[in-house]
């Protein structure tokens, strides 16, 4: 049986992934900083959970040692340049030199979609520049340019646009604020986005893995859906799916970008997770849609699905 570990496991993507990786055989391990985190994925058979800190590079070495492969989706979406630094550049140095060490054959990293691992300065975000120096450490890490002269790995690195499904924080995030909120004032109303179902992401991964086309590794595959919309479409398709509002949903104005800066940074000042950061609108002075230039998930041969009925179905099963 093959092994594979799977960093962020215990995540949205991470859940649907370990149960498409244990039905196709592969044996999983799962690291948690907190094994109450890996409840959802405690009754899945060949799978086991260990309660450790992937930022730790010791504890990540010794996890690493004996794996076939190894996924990598931790991320953060909020914080500072040292935390953004830390997730995104520091943990692929980490995976990178461990899997060199422990002769893992391949790795599938998850990045995002606006990443650029050749000019990370150029984008305008901590989120997306740092993405991208973590594509390029783990690139560098593949070809087997170490001084020693290791031989690299498979890598492949999938770059999603927002991910929808029954768990995600984007859709069902917007559809609760517009229950309690009679109308809705948005921060990035224009953005574009090309939504991608996390299922088809999971599939993405198990593709990867399989050495699915297109062949040469490195692969960069943009992951996105079939439909682009305007952040203020999804807002308001959020509402209409889960029938709020008679199913018209609330009235979406977008925030001059100077009062939004306002509400990210205020939002920033209260507990828990902000919606909107400032960074998250820096982000967003980028179209999240497919450049065209990259192959997508139909080089693994998927077809994607499309946001609306699924959307449908588990916003209104809430
Ligand atoms: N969701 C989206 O819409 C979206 C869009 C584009 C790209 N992506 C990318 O897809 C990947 C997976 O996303 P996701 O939505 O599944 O993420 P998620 O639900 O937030 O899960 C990430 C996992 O990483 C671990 N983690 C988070 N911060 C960490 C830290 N500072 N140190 C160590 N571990 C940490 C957590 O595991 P424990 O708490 O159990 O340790 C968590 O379960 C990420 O690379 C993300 O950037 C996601």
């Amino acid at each position: 049986m093959k092994k594979i570990i799977v960093l962020g496991g215990t995540g949205f993507v991470g859940t649907h992934l370990c149960e498409k990786l244990v039905s196709d055989g592969w044996e999983v391990t799962v690291p948690t900083r907190r094994r109450a985190n890996a409840d959802r994925l405690k009754h899945l058979p060949n799978l086991t959970v260990l309660e450790l800190n992937v930022n730790d590079e010791v504890a990540l070495t010794r996890a690493v040692a004996g794996q076939n492969a190894l996924v990598n989706l931790v991320a953060i979406l909020h914080g500072t340049q040292t935390s953004f630094e830390r997730t995104h550049v520091a943990l692929p140095r980490k995976i990178a030199k461990a899997c060199l060490t422990h002769g893992v054959q391949q790795v599938v990293h998850v990045s995002a979609l606006g990443a650029d691992a050749l000019q990370p300065e150029k984008l305008p975000s901590m989120y997306l520049r740092t993405k991208s120096e973590g594509e390029a450490v783990l690139l560098q890490a593949a070809s087997g340019a170490g001084a020693s002269g290791q031989a690299g790995f498979d890598l492949s690195i999938l770059r999603p646009s927002v991910i929808f499904g029954a768990n995600d924080k984007f859709i069902n995030v917007f559809a609760n604020l517009q229950k309690i909120f009679p109308v809705m004032p948005l921060a990035g109303a224009s953005a574009r986005f090309q939504p991608v179902w996390v299922e088809d992401v999971a599939t993405a991964v198990v593709r990867c893995l399989a050495g699915a086309s297109p062949a040469a590794s490195p692969r960069i595959i943009e992951a996105v859906g079939p439909e682009v919309f305007t952040l203020k479409q999804l807002v308001q398709l959020s509402a209409k799916l889960a029938g709020i509002g008679g199913g018209f949903g609330r009235p979406v104005f977008g925030l001059p970008d100077w009062v939004a800066r306002i509400q990210a940074k205020l939002m920033s000042l209260a507990p828990g997770e902000p919606v909107m950061s400032d960074d998250n609108l820096d982000s967003m002075k980028v179209d999240n849609v497919s450049s065209g230039q990259l192959p997508g998930l139909a080089s693994l041969g998927i077809s994607v699905s499309a946001l609306q009925p699924i959307a449908q179905d588990y916003l209104n099963r809430k």
